[in-house]
């Protein structure tokens, strides 16, 4: 017995921002966003739409894929860094928008590795057979922690959602085993100074721009291509699974020129990386989940392959996962 993503589901906001609309806010350009990044547009969510909208509609569109009803989910799990408010937990707003009630809800704090972190979560109380029918969102509204003055942020982010039902399985589909990781130290590298308990709202922390990302992006750039490279080695070795037997890597979308770095480092094909982030830029949490949904819809994912997500974000925190996709007929 084991766990397995029975359904899948992923939403976009419809306005899209091109680089061609960064070239007005900022001092940059189409070939410098494109050529250091391989990002053409990200979607934005509407002002009067929160991370929560998005991750209802995601999970909507998950529970349909699974076959089930909102009623019939006994658990729900919330990745995200753009909750709607500090608190209650935006797993609480999306299980009033699903109509759900007395269920378990809780949102986690992972960043862009949120996804597989929530799933990893899931899977576990699927495993120890306490719950079934786990449903985790990852729902991030990055445009609103973004300063769209700072050239060297501004252009690599967008808003999207992803969900997934985790349920037990007794086939040979499934999720076979994640590996999870963090390293606090650098948590200095990326993060949203002002807002929290720290340093709470003032005027001060509102003209200072401190309630937006700030990042250092080229220390990150470099351990991001090892973290991830490591954590995709690690859940392989330890699964005793030879790379050449993966049929996809699902990778986190913050920059292409990561995604082919960790190719390299690990003597993989690039045809084998699943890429969206031209379409969407770097969504958090949500990067891998719709990244995944999407591969499943296109077909690049197909029944019995043998998949890895594999994420890096603040924290600094890692995550890697491998499954067998598909599900009983
Ligand atoms: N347009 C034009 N020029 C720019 C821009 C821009 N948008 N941004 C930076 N530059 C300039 C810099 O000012 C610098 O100029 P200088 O040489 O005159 O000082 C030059 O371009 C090079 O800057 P670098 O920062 O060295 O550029 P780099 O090639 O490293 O690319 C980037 C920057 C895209 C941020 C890259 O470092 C990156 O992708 N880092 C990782 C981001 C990441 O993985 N984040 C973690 C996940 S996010 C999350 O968890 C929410």
């Amino acid at each position: 017995m084991g766990s397995n993503i029975t359904g899948i589901g992923s939403y976009v906001p419809e306005e899209v921002l091109t680089n061609a609309d960064l070239e007005k806010m900022v001092d940059t350009s189409e070939e410098w966003i494109v050529t250091r990044t391989g990002i053409k547009e990200r979607r934005i969510c509407p002002g009067d739409k929160a991370a929560s909208d998005l991750g209802t509609e995601a999970a909507r569109r998950a529970i349909a894929d699974a076959g089930i009803e909102a009623s019939d989910v006994e658990m729900i799990i919330c990745a995200t860094i753009t909750g709607d408010m500090i608190f209650p937990s935006t797993a609480c707003v999306i299980q009033n928008n699903l109509g759900i009630e007395n269920v378990p809800c809780f949102d986690i704090s992972a960043a862009c590795s949120g996804f597989i972190y929530g799933l990893e979560i899931a899977r576990n109380f699927v495993d120890n057979g306490r719950y079934n029918k786990v449903l985790v969102v990852a729902a991030e509204c990055m445009s609103r922690v973004t300063d769209y003055k700072d050239r060297s942020t501004c252009v690599l982010l967008g808003d999207g959602s992803a969900a997934a039902i985790v349920e037990r399985s007794d086939s040979n589909f499934g999720i076979l085993d994640t590996y999870i990781a963090a390293c606090g130290k650098f948590g200095n590298l990326l993060y949203v100074p002002a807002g929290g308990s720290r340093m709470p709202a003032t005027h001060e922390t509102v003209e200072n721009r401190l309630h937006y990302m700030k990042m250092e992006g080229s220390s990150l750039f470099r351990i991001a291509v090892v973290a991830m490279g490591e954590a995709v080695k690690k859940v392989l070795e330890k699964n005793k699974i030879g790379i050449e037997h993966l049929s996809m890597i699902i990778p986190h979308q913050a920059n292409i020129r990561i995604i082919q770095a960790v190719a390299r480092m690990l003597n993989f094909p690039m045809e084998k990386m699943f890429l969206n982030i031209e379409k969407y830029g770097n969504m958090s949490a949500a990067s891998v989940g719709v990244a995944l949904d999407e591969a499943v819809k296109s077909k690049k994912v197909k029944k019995g392959d043998l998949v890895c997500m594999v994420s890096f974000g603040a924290g600094l925190t890692w995550a890697a996962n491998i499954m067998r996709w598909g599900k009983d007929d």
